[in-house]
This record gives C-alpha cells, structure tokens and sequence, in this order.
C-alpha cells in the first residue's frame, strides 16, 4: 500500500520558518519528501533551516519574505509558482504576539498583531488558493493556538486574530473544497522564543503542568503528527477542522 503521509514530489511553503515551530515543520515535511520553500523574514535563521535539511538529504530553498507586505507576497508568490510550476501545500504558521493589558494596548499594537496572525493568512490562502484550485489539488495548514478556542488575559491582539483564523479556516473550508483542504492546528504550549517570558515564569510553568494531562510543555516534535495528517494524502476528508494539540490542557479544568 502506498504511504498516505508521503509527499514525494509535493512542494510545500512553510511561512515562518526562520526557527522554532516554522523550522521544525520545514523538517518534518522536508522528511517526508517535499520540497520546501523557507520563508521569513530573517535570511540567516533561513538559511540554518535550509542547511538542516539539505544536510539530512532533503530539499529546501529559501524564500526571504515579510508577509506584511502584501505586493511583495504576492510578487514572491507568483515567482515561486512560476519556479516550481505548483505549491501543493502550504504551512500559515508564522506570528507574533504581544502581552500588554487590554486597557494598555494601542490600537497600533493590536492591529499589527492582526496584520501578521490574520490578515497576512487570509491574503496568503488568497494568492496560493487560488492557484490550488486551478490545480484540483492542495493542502493549506493554518497554525492557530489553544489561544483560538479559548482566551488568557493580556494578549488582546493574539486571541483575536487566532479566533479570527479558526474561522477563516472554515470559511475557506466552504469555498475550497473539495480539491483543496484547509485545516488549522491549535497547538498548546510549546517551548520556543514566542514564550520565554513564560517558560521562565514558575507559577504559569507549575500551573500548565498541573492542568495539562502530558504533565508537560510541548516539544515542536509533538506537532509533527497533526502536521503531516493535515498536510498530505492521508487528510484528504478533513477539512474545516480546528485540531487541537495540547496535551489535554483545553480538555478538562484541572
Ligand atoms: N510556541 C507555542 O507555544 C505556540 C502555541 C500556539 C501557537 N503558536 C503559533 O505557532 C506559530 C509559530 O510560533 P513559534 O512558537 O515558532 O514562534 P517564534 O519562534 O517566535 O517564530 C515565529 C516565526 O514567525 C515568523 N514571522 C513573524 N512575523 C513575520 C512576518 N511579518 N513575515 C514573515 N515571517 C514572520 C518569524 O520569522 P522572522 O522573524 O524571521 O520573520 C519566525 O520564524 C505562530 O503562529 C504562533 O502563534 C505557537
């Protein structure tokens, strides 16, 4: 029987791939056959990704990009199909946040935050849709956050826009199907520099610890699964789904 969760000759766009969970997926999906385009902001981080991968015997380039920058998203896009003739699948995951009290936050904060966690996503599913639905085939994979379903205190923008992607999602779902498939993972916390603030906070770290069932933050490995389920073959009849990887922190109020 054919491997399900093979992705020998896909081409994959991981956004956010400069480092943490971005790196790790581009690993993963490079693992497994795809060839994968890297893109971030920041070259160096980029080309450690790349280098990761080419060294493990993989294939990779990368693909240096503010997706805040819509004409250049676009432009860079455009090129990249041009390139490689497809993008079959393609990774939302890059983010930022901030933590600032509600009643702190300028406006400015808050929608740079939507800007980068949302509105970039939409345009991106936007321009590589459109070309998947052309294609009659793809996989869209949008990295939204236990932060998405449910909210915490002091980060306004974040909970917005990641609420905001877990409905994109299944609007996008709707109209793509059913060639296209557009899923979100909503991971819990995984240590990476979005949260060292906290992993450096005891009483949050005892906290997660005690309410999540794992008994443990994540590790970028714990994603992989979810990852490659939603990005190849094998989720061919899941789509508009949120799937949540926490650990079962979100599950029961422990
Ligand atoms: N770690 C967690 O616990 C956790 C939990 C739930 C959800 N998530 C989500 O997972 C995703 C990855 O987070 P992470 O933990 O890996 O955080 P991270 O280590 O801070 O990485 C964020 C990535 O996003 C990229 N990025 C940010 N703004 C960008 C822009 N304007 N254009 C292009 N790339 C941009 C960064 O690259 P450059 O700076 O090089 O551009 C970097 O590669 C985020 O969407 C985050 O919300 C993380």
């Amino acid at each position: 029987m054919a491997d399900p969760f093979s992705l020998k000759g896909r081409v994959a766009l991981v956004t956010g791939a400069s480092r943490g969970l971005g790196r790790d997926m581009a690993r993963t999906l490079a693992g497994h056959g795809a060839r994968v385009l890297c893109a971030g902001r920041t070259v160096k981080g980029l080309d450690a990704t790349v280098r990761a991968i080419r060294r493990a015997g993989g294939a990779a380039e990368p693909v240096p990009l503010d997706i805040t920058d819509e004409a250049a998203m676009r432009e860079t896009v455009a090129g990249l199909i041009r390139r490689h003739r497809r993008i079959d699948v393609l990774i939302n995951n890059a983010g930022i946040l901030y933590r600032q009290p509600a009643v702190d936050t300028l406006t400015e904060t808050f929608r740079a935050t939507v800007e980068t966690d949302l509105i970039a996503q939409f345009a991106l599913a936007r321009e590589v849709g459109r070309h998947m639905l052309t294609r009659k085939r793809g996989r869209i994979v949008n990295i939204a956050s236990v932060l998405g379903v449910m909210a915490r205190g002091g980060v306004a923008g974040y909970v917005s826009a990641k609420h905001g992607l877990v409905g994109l999602t299944r609007v996008l779902a709707a109209e793509f199907g059913p060639d296209v498939t557009v899923n979100a993972i909503a991971p819990g916390y995984i240590r990476t520099e979005i949260n060292v603030a906290l992993q450096k906070n005891e009483d949050f770290s005892d906290m997660l610890e005690r309410r999540t069932a794992a008994r443990r933050w994540g590790h970028p490995r714990d994603l992989r699964g979810a990852l490659l389920l939603l990005a190849s073959d094998a989720g061919a009849y899941i789509t508009g789904h949120t799937l949540v990887v926490d650990g079962g922190l979100t599950t029961a109020l422990n």
